[in-house]
């Protein structure tokens, strides 16, 4: 199995995918079906954030510091994303808001991953050897055992109040 860092996001990404394609694919009334599927979603990006904002944006920021530029912007679109989702773990699917809130959120990732597939892991692929990226993939995959799964975790929780009063 690779350990290589840009193919662990880009298959965590894959995943995600998925579950805005089988949220997108639900009727409007299901509310039960589309409340297990946001669900899944929050785990999956409480999880995928984590362990880019703990290992894969530091290591590259330090490795490669002319794309601070993009680890800055990568933080900030992840504080939206986590904004959302928070707002989301709290709230109930059949809710007035629930389907837009969740649609925004979708865009918001969808934009994400796009520029980091496309634009972002190019550069750090050009930039970093095959050892290191399979070094800090590693070190990902280690630390995806403990990571948060919800947003109500303190170690969650508290990347949000920090990007909020820092
Ligand atoms: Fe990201
Ligand atoms: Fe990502």
């Amino acid at each position: 199995m690779s350990t290589d860092a840009i193919v662990l996001l880009k298959e965590d990404h894959q995943e995600i995918r998925e579950q805005f394609r089988r949220f997108s694919g639900a009727g409007p009334n299901a509310h039960v079906a589309k409340g297990k599927i946001v669900d899944k979603i929050i785990e999956l990006l409480t999880v995928h954030t984590y362990i880019e904002n703990e290992v894969m944006y530091p290591e590259v920021r330090t490795l490669l510091p002319d794309l601070e530029g993009d680890v800055l912007e990568s933080y900030e679109e992840h504080h939206v994303a986590d904004l959302l989702v928070a707002e989301l773990a709290a709230m109930s699917p059949d809710a007035e808001r629930f389907d837009a809130k969740v649609t925004v959120l979708i865009e918001n990732v969808s934009h994400h991953m796009e520029e980091e597939e496309q634009n972002w892991f190019p550069k750090v692929r050009e930039g970093l050897s095959r050892k290191d990226l399979q070094e800090i993939g590693a070190r990902m995959i280690e630390l995806k055992k403990t990571a948060p799964r919800s947003p109500a975790q303190p170690s969650a929780l508290k990347k949000v109040v920090d990007a909020v009063i820092s």
